[in-house]
């Protein structure tokens, strides 16, 4: 019997490659750049399977264009790239890869914490340009973590574990702004679930984990950043269109806000000349959150797995959608 074709966009971890490669008659994108959208619509319209990133528009157009395709599977836990809805409709399912990038994430929501505190990204370049003449009793002085009170604005697995870490390291009070209580992160944080102002108001760190969508999109903008305190440090490794960019740069620019890290920019990459990347206070990291070795290869696993159960017709390890049920192709 013949392997069902696939499209995987970029060359994933082998740990998944391999697998896909052994299930599949596979097509893998070899470029660093993603494919076109003209190439991808064209790979696509013979294909029951597609591996994509969170860089490739999976949308209506593109699904029509696949009239076999049966499975979508995002190499991301998010997968705000896909329109789910129309995957369900069409009984095409779609998988993402949880779990297994959480620490890594958190891990990188702190680093960005850390060096935007304690200006370390400005403290480097200044060093870096022969401007360290002598040590500076006023120079370079950041905010503590210490007792400071955190804001999560998503309380899912990944911000859990960013406050699981200051809790537990830096004695910090936790609030958390979610649509849902977390009564794990109530019972063992001590966290409180507050409005939306009450957390922008009282929080010393602010970090962003919410999922993209019409109700988050821009939730980050002048009017936000003004309810800040001063001293507050803003992180962001959710998405980059959560934060209206232009508000931010001129927040810290100001001194609304102290200072910034972020993981995720819209758009990404960057133009160079954006001011996003030279204001001092804003760290910028290049979308590097899950880049750890076992996420990764966690990430390419989960993703082999869902698009193989996706061509045999059997549950998803990840299934975004499972309510497509007996509608599934
Ligand atoms: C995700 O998985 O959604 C991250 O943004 C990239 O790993």
């Amino acid at each position: 019997m013949p392997k069902p074709k696939v499209f995987v966009t970029r060359i994933i971890p082998g740990a998944g490659l391999m697998k896909v490669r052994a299930g599949c008659d596979a097509e893998i994108w070899p470029e660093q750049l993603p494919p076109p959208r003209e190439v991808l619509l064209k790979k696509v319209a013979t294909c029951e399977g597609l591996l994509s990133l969170l860089t490739d528009r999976v949308d209506a157009e593109l699904m029509d264009a696949a009239p076999k395709l049966k499975v979508v599977s995002n190499f991301a836990v998010g997968f705000n790239n896909i329109d789910v809805a129309a995957a369900t409709v069409r009984g095409i399912c779609v998988g993402n890869t949880p779990d297994v990038l959480t620490d890594a994430t958190a891990d990188m929501a702190l680093t960005l914490m850390l060096a935007a505190a304690r200006r370390l990204v400005d403290a480097n370049r200044y060093a870096l340009a022969a401007q360290w003449k002598t040590w500076e009793p006023l120079g370079h002085v950041g905010q503590d973590l210490v007792g400071k009170t955190l804001g999560i604005v998503g309380m899912g697995r990944i911000g859990f574990a960013v406050a699981k870490r200051c809790r537990g390291g830096w004695g910090m009070s936790v609030l958390y702004h979610d649509v849902r209580t977390s009564e794990i992160a109530d019972r063992e944080l001590g966290a409180r679930r507050v409005d939306l102002d009450a957390l922008l108001a009282q929080s010393d760190f602010i970090s962003v984990h919410a999922n993209l969508d019409d109700t988050t999109r821009g939730m980050f903008n002048a009017a936000a950043f003004r309810k800040m305190k001063p001293t507050c440090v803003f992180v962001n490794t959710a998405r980059g269109p959560h934060v209206v960019q232009r508000d931010l740069i001129e927040a810290v620019r100001t001194g609304t806000i102290f200072a910034a890290g972020l993981d995720v920019t819209d758009p990404e990459p960057p133009n160079p000349a954006d001011p996003l990347l030279s204001t001092p206070g804003i760290v910028v990291a290049p979308h590097i959150a899950s880049a750890t070795v076992t996420s990764r290869n966690g990430m390419a696993q989960i993703a082999a797995d869902n698009l193989l159960a996706g061509l045999s017709g059997k549950p998803l390890r990840a299934w975004v959608n499972p309510e497509v049920g007996p509608r599934r192709r």
